[in-house]
Order: structure tokens, then sequence, then C-alpha cells
């Protein structure tokens, strides 16, 4: 009876950890890594099913053979001692032979592998160099300014790509180790303070990649993600040009009104509203704000504010604002924003409802 409980109890937990692992494969997931949209993530795909499959071929055979022991081998009464072995080099010489050779072939497609992670291939043809920048807990993405070289733009959470062309990346960060993941584009890169990393992905086909960071960085590591946005060329081209600009200033009252409260109340010590700068120079503490309401997601992922094809909706927006605006630390819990700003350590400095609705309404003009 006792028995029979703790099999059904364990078969309830296999089941449910098997569902899991099932799940986890399903190629359709925003974040699985069967589903490969990019020459780099579908060769790692590939030299992860030369491994599991040889993998399953030598489990299988082991355990057979396991098993085919036990049973043939077995003491078959109480008295029955089975014939003792001691040492057979003929065995031994093929149990250590089989591997070596097992993993000199694993060895070929791996190095391969690393290799073509290593550098772009049609590297000519990837005039666009992304530097990516690892915050506690936000993505920084830089660009070469398209109209003077010695500058960069700059963005946030949010990085458009071109379709078609590899797009080798930068990656450092500027506090602990993050690690740069778009499953469906590319495997994981560390982005390790002060020593930089190098990695290129590219895609197939248009379309909204989902990426995580992947090395446990502090409070909010889960919620540290952000969107790699792959479209055509020439939208590249105008999206890179739109970043190079300031958004656009609007003569709304209600928009003047919360650019003033942006300024007095210390947002601009740590958010700029400018997206160029001068190459290499150090960034600013919170994500660059200038394009803040074209960003299909808000608080590095946590927060969508477009429609189902992509666009963003205002409404959303401004509701997922004030959401942010008004209690931080709900959504990203222990950001710096909570733990830095005098508006939300200091009670007499809080900032009143009507101060975040004219917050809100200049955010959500700089498109
Ligand atoms: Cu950044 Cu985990």
């Amino acid at each position: 009876m006792r028995l029979q409980k703790i099999s059904k109890t364990s078969f309830f937990i296999a089941t449910t950890l098997l569902t899991l692992l099932i799940t986890a494969c399903y190629p359709d997931h925003n974040q699985s890594t069967f589903d490969p949209q990019g020459p780099v993530a579908a060769s790692q795909l590939n030299l992860f099913w030369w491994i599991f499959i040889g993998g399953m071929i030598v489990f299988v055979l082991v355990e057979g053979a396991l098993v085919y022991a036990m049973i043939k081998f077995r003491a078959r009464s109480e008295s029955d001692i089975p014939a003792q072995t001691h040492g057979n080099t003929r065995l031994e010489i093929i149990w250590t032979a089989v591997p070596a050779l097992l993993l000199l072939i694993i060895m070929v497609p791996t190095i391969n592998g690393l290799f073509y992670m290593y550098e772009a291939p049609k590297l000519h043809q990837a005039n666009h160099v992304l530097e990516v920048i690892g915050h506690q807990w936000w993505f920084e993405f830089r660009y070469p300014d398209p109209n003077d070289p010695e500058k960069e733009i700059v963005t946030a959470n949010e990085v458009y790509i071109p379709v078609g062309y590899p797009v080798p990346l930068n990656l450092d960060s500027v506090d602990v180790i993050h690690s740069f993941w778009v499953p469906k584009l590319a495997g994981k890169t560390d982005m390790v303070p002060g020593e930089g990393n190098y990695m290129w992905f590219e895609a197939d086909v248009p379309g909204e990649y989902y990426g995580q960071c992947a090395e446990y960085c502090g409070t909010s590591h889960a919620n540290m993600k952000f969107k790699v946005i792959a479209v055509s060329e020439p939208d590249f081209k105008s999206w890179l040009q739109v970043q190079s600009n300031p958004a656009l200033e609007s003569s709304d009252p209600l928009v003047q009104e919360g650019a003033g409260v942006f300024k007095s109340a210390g947002c601009t010590g740590c958010h700029a509203t400018k997206t160029v700068v001068n190459k290499g120079s150090k960034g600013r503490v919170g994500p660059n704000l200038a394009h803040v309401a074209s960003r299909r997601n808000l608080a590095a992922g946590m927060l969508r504010n477009s429609d189902e094809n992509g666009s963003v909706n205002d409404a959303l927006l401004q509701k997922n604002l004030r959401t942010w605006l008004q209690d931080p630390n709900e959504v990203k819990p222990g950001n710096l924003m909570s733990s830095g700003a005098q508006v939300y350590t200091d009670p007499d400095k809080k900032l009143t409802e009507e101060q975040i609705s004219q917050l809100v309404h200049y955010l959500s003009s700089l498109k």
C-alpha cells in the first residue's frame, strides 16, 4: 500500500518534470533554441544534435550492457555467488579507446563551430558594429553615428538590425558579469566588466527576437530582458537616422510641464534625452530616453507597450509609464532608480500624482 503511494507520487513528479522539459523545447516559444532564425544559432543547434544523438546512442549501449549483465549474472539463490572477475585488459582498452575516439570525433564540429562564431564570414558586409553594454539590470546599445563616425548613437533595451547581414557585437559591462543571449539568433556570450568579449549574429528573416541576460547578476537578473528587431536594410537605415536625432520637441503645455519636472526631479542626472555621444564615452547610469516612446517595451522588457503587430499603443505606453513611475520596485525589484533617486528615497520629495501625470505626458511624447 505504502509502496503504491510512493510510486504514484514519483510518477506524478516525473511526468510533471517531463512536461516542463518538453515545453522548454517547444520551438514556437520566444526563447527556444530549437527554432534558429540565423546561421549562428543554426550551427549551434546542429552541433547540439550531433552531441545529443551521439550521447543517446552511447547511453543506450552502456545502459543496455549494464542491464544485460545485471540480469544474466545475477545471484540466482541465497547461496549462489556469481562468477567473480577482476580486471580484463582487452575490455579496459576498448572502453578507454572508444570514448577517446568519440571525443575526437565531437572535437571536429566543436572547434569548427568555435572558429565560425569567432569571426563573421562576409565581414566586409558588416558595416554596423554593435556595442552592447550590460548594466544592472538593462542593456545599453550603441551604433556608430551614420552622420559622424567619431560619434555613437545610444539606445537601450531594444535594438534594430538589418536582415541578412552579419552583425558583429562587442560586449562589455559596467558593473558585474552579465551574459548576452538571443536564443533564436545565437548562444550566450558573457559580458565581463573591463575585459570585453566578441560575438556576431545574423537574422535570416525579419522579426522580433527575445533576448535575456543569462548570467546571474543580482536581484533583477530574471527581469533583464531586451529585444532585437530585424528589419530590411532600408528600414534599418531609417531607424538609425531617427535614433541619431533628438526626440521632437512638443509645444503641448502638459509635455512642457513634464519636461520641467524631468529636470527639477533630478531625472536628468541619470537619463539622457540626446542620443549622440563621443565614441567610447562613459554612458549615463540610466537608460537613454531620447526615443523611449517608440520602444515596444518598457523597463528592459518587463512592460509591453506594443500591440500584436509591434506598433506602440499610446494608451498602453502611458499606463506602463505610470505603473513604472509610481513604484519602479514593484516592476523591477532592486532597481537603482528606486534606491538612488531622491524622489523615491526621500518621502518629502516623493512625486505627486500630478507630477507623475506630467512626466507620463513628457516621456510618451519622446517618439
Ligand atoms: Cu544581467 Cu543577469
